[in-house]
């Protein structure tokens, strides 16, 4: 997919305060606030359930909140207390949905074209416009093809298309990417974050996979029954996840109840059987635990400073990488890294984390 001839989007930031969204009697979003910038992609992440289609939809104008307020570029679109609540085709956006909403008795070139007029767009512009952005997605090519002969990927593709005609500024997708095969996956979410990149995209992206939400967002947002837990870059939600939640969620496998204390100027996690370790960023109030990404344990034959033992239980192959399983008394430790021959499984180890890589949340 090349973007050659980016069209001038006009980057709208979206801005959500206080949004709440019930269903009947169930609070699916509950006061939440979050900001996309303009020409970004903030993605709501989090497991099923914990509200993310509804706050999508809530902004695209198909769901009415309870409380709250959006902003779209500057301009309010839902107020509560202003009783202000534009219908969607009035809120300048497009969205694309998990089954991609493709018309099956149509050709390619239609299901893009179709739709277009009642988004604003003229008549004689119509073709133009929806050839452009079948080319901006790469299928110039099959513009006349029934919609039916069409890979999933290539779906996907002119679903892409459709919400990117007649440049909304802002799209919103809801796990675009989840009926792909896992290696489409790959390739279709560099293709997004490109053509999102050069045409300038505001986007708000939903998703319950974490390594998508960081390959491909400038902030994300961790959502956990109906709140946000945690909203940042995507590297510091990835490094230092804020709560237990958020951690288990982004993958940091070893959470390890501990006793934190500050000593002498610097966090220390005690662990049950002894080992300690020095960690960044402070103790929380109460119980905690230490947390470390099992990449950035190292492992030793030999005893060193700060190394503890333990017997290597299990080595798996994980393609390229080795994951490490380790028990040292009632703890166990996952260890990730390359290869090595001498960590046979049943080898005595010393393992270690460098204090950088090791942080503390609540229990
Ligand atoms: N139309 C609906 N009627 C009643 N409850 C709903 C409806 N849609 C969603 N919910 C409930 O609202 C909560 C949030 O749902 P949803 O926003 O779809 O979550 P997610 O997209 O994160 O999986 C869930 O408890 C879900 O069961
Ligand atoms: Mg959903």
């Amino acid at each position: 997919m090349t973007a050659t001839r980016p069209i001038a989007a006009r980057r709208g930031p979206v801005t959500i305060e206080a949004l709440t969204v019930a269903h009947g009697m169930v609070l699916a979003v509950r006061a939440i606030s979050i900001s996309a910038r303009g020409g970004e992609v903030l993605t709501l992440l989090g497991p099923s359930g914990c509200g993310k289609t509804t706050t999508l939809r809530a902004i695209a104008g198909l769901e009415e909140p309870q409380e709250g307020r959006i902003t779209i570029d500057g301009r309010t679109v839902f107020d509560a207390a202003g009783g202000i609540n534009l219908p969607p085709e009035r809120r300048g956006l497009s969205m694309i949905f998990q089954s991609y909403a493709i018309w099956p008795h149509m050709t390619v070139f239609e299901n893009v074209a179709f739709g277009l007029r009642a988004r604003g767009i003229r008549r004689s512009d119509l073709s133009s416009v929806a050839r452009q952005s079948l080319d901006l997605v790469g299928l110039a090519a099959l513009a006349d093809r029934p919609a039916t002969r069409l890979s999933g990927g290539q779906q996907q593709r002119v679903a892409l298309a459709r919400s990117i005609a007649g440049n909304p500024g802002v799209i919103l997708l809801d796990e675009p990417l989840s009926n792909l095969d896992a290696q489409l996956r790959l390739a279709m979410r560099t293709e997004f974050r490109e053509l999102q990149r050069n045409l300038g995209l505001t986007a708000i992206y939903v998703t319950h996979d974490q390594e998508e939400a960081l390959v491909l967002s400038d902030c994300v947002a961790v959502m956990r029954d109906g709140v946000i837990e945690q909203a940042g870059t995507a590297a510091g939600i990835h490094d230092r996840p804020a709560t237990r939640f958020v951690a288990e969620f982004v993958g940091v496998r070893n959470i390890l109840p501990c006793d934190a204390a500050e000593e002498s100027g610097r966090t220390v996690a005690r662990l049950p059987g002894g080992a300690l370790l020095a960690c960044s960023g402070p103790a929380p109030d109460g119980p905690a635990c230490v947390c470390f990404r099992p990449i950035n344990v190292r492992l030793a034959t030999q005893p060193g400073p700060g190394a503890f033992p333990a017997t290597l239980t299990a080595a798996n192959y994980l393609g390229d990488l080795v994951q490490y399983h380790l028990h040292a008394g009632e703890l166990t430790i996952w260890a990730r890294g390359l290869p090595r021959s001498d960590l046979a499984e049943g080898a005595a180890v010393f393992w270690s984390v460098p204090p950088e890589a090791c942080f503390l949340v609540a229990a």
